[in-house]
């Protein structure tokens, strides 16, 4: 998967296509019943589950299996070229853009499989929309805090914000109360919006209407919980009797629930802090290393990107394999603290995690000693009470890990039964031992052993 920011790119194109959006005007009876066929397939977790097979299938080689955009425009983000509308988007899809290297699929697919492709991509979206602005000038000397902004007040300027994103350029003037209304969609669970900036401006955030309560208040940074899915979303921001200087710079960034993951930028500033702060890491011609944080792996793991497309990562704590996954490396970042506080993200599939692990069943002392790197992967080095052993795993397409072990001095005691992952996705095999009921039996002297582990072909 490729990860980089197509926006600018997209931006450039905008202009020329406006034309060739009003020429397709004349099917807009059409395609009001198309839209609502295709709204209604977003509810329609069958229909759903199709279109992502589809996707998953076709397009992900050119728009990422994430939607994150490669060759092809990042799918899920405020930003639509030809159209945001899920009639114009079944379109595009059914038209593809031949002189940019999209193939039409209107020829190969029946319109049912279409749409359900349609509603999945729409299903993904994320960030603001239909995003409006309200400017109104305020001059009075009160404090920010005590500020009520009158029911019927009028903006001095107000329109549409075209890209999508807050934007606090947008006010010419120094004091004021600035709004920005459009509809926010969050594709995960539960979320929380963030705001950071150098000055402490009151900001409040109404969602489907109601006032939500900060979870965090500090002096550079205020925490929201947002809603699951699509939501109103109106946010009130005053910049009332400070002389300091405007601050353009508020970065309004969405992350999971528990805070670990950034996810997307909500304004200018924030979109751009995120995308300066990810960076994916690919292991190409050899193995790398990173000891940093993952989400969804247990702290103190060293995740190793093998060459092959094969994953994996060793906890230094348990001296255990807490992780495989395929596919791309890793994202490290975003980070906005520049302490390394959040977890990176793994960029391909999971064949199995934490709290699946490859691990001695009897509950062992670990000391992790060292790790050297040999021949394109790395050898860890590390004890189980007093059984000193080394442990060197390689890749194979994209699809297989083995994970070679050796005994360098004790015998192995306490350690002759090892817990293996289970799952229908892969296939675990053993050698130098035998396997009893999804545990790696090995003999007392044992002084080598393998185990491999293969993703099953979809
Ligand atoms: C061979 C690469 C390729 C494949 C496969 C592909 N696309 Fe695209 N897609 C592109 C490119 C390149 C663009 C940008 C077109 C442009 O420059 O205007 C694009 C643009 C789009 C757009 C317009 C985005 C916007 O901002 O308006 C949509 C929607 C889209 N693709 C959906 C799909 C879907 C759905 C599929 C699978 C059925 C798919 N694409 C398969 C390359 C591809």
């Amino acid at each position: 998967m490729v990860v980089f920011n197509t926006s600018f790119y997209k931006k450039a194109r905008t202009i020329k296509l406006l034309a060739g959006l009003m020429a397709v005007s004349s099917w807009a009876v059409q395609a009001d019943s198309l839209s609502n066929d295709i709204k209604q397939l977003i509810e329609d977790p069958k229909a759903l589950s199709a279109g992502k097979q589809t996707f998953e299938m076709v397009c992900a080689a050119c728009h990422a299996k994430d939607l994150s955009g490669g060759t092809g425009f990042n799918l899920k983000d405020e930003e639509w070229i030809h159209g945001d509308k899920p009639a114009e988007i079944y379109h595009n899809v059914f038209n593809g853009f031949i002189d940019q290297g999209m193939p039409g699929f209107g020829a190969i697919y029946q319109p049912q499989q279409l749409k359900q492709v349609v509603a999945y991509v729409l299903s993904n979206r994320q960030g603001l929309a239909n995003l409006q602005y309200r400017i109104y000038p305020v001059t009075t000397e009160e404090k920010q805090s005590d500020y009520h902004l009158p029911v019927n007040a009028k903006p001095a300027k107000s329109g549409p914000v075209p890209n999508n994103l807050i934007d606090f350029a947008l006010p010419e003037i120094q004091n004021f109360v600035l709004e920005f209304e459009g509809t926010l969609y969050t594709p995960t669970d539960v979320s929380r919006l963030h705001a950071t900036t150098n000055y402490k401006h009151r900001t409040e955030l109404f969602i489907d209407g109601e006032k939500v309560p900060m979870d965090m208040d500090h002096w550079q940074k205020r925490v929201w919980t947002l809603k699951p899915g699509k939501q109103k979303f109106l946010l009130r921001y005053y910049r009332i009797g400070q002389a300091k200087n405007l601050n353009k710079k508020v970065n309004f960034f969405v992350t999971n629930e528990s805070m670990t993951q950034k996810l997307y930028g909500i304004s200018v500033s924030g979109k751009q802090f995120l995308s300066n702060a990810t960076i994916p890491l690919k292991a190409d011609q050899h193995a790398r290393l990173v000891r940093k944080k993952v989400v969804d792996l247990p702290t103190f793991s060293i995740s190793v990107g093998l060459p092959k497309q094969v994953n994996y990562a060793f906890n230094t704590r348990t001296c255990s394999i807490v992780g495989m996954w395929t596919g791309d490396f890793i994202n490290v970042g975003p980070n906005v603290e520049g302490r390394a506080r959040d977890g990176s993200v793994i960029l391909g599939d999971w064949v199995f995690k934490n709290p699946q692990v490859i691990s001695p069943i009897a509950e062992t002392r670990c000391r992790f000693e060292q790790y050297h790197v040999n021949e394109k992967a790395p050898e860890f080095i590390f004890w189980h009470d007093n059984t000193k052993l080394k442990m060197r795993a390689t890749g194979e397409n994209g699809n297989s890990l083995t994970l070679n072990y050796q005994v360098i001095s004790g015998d192995l005691n306490r350690l002759t039964k090892w817990q293996l992952p289970k799952g229908d996705n892969f296939n675990v095999n053993v050698q130098g031992g035998s396997m009893n009921n999804q545990a790696l039996i090995l003999d007392k002297n044992s002084q080598q052993w393998q185990i491999k582990i293969s993703k099953k072909a979809n």
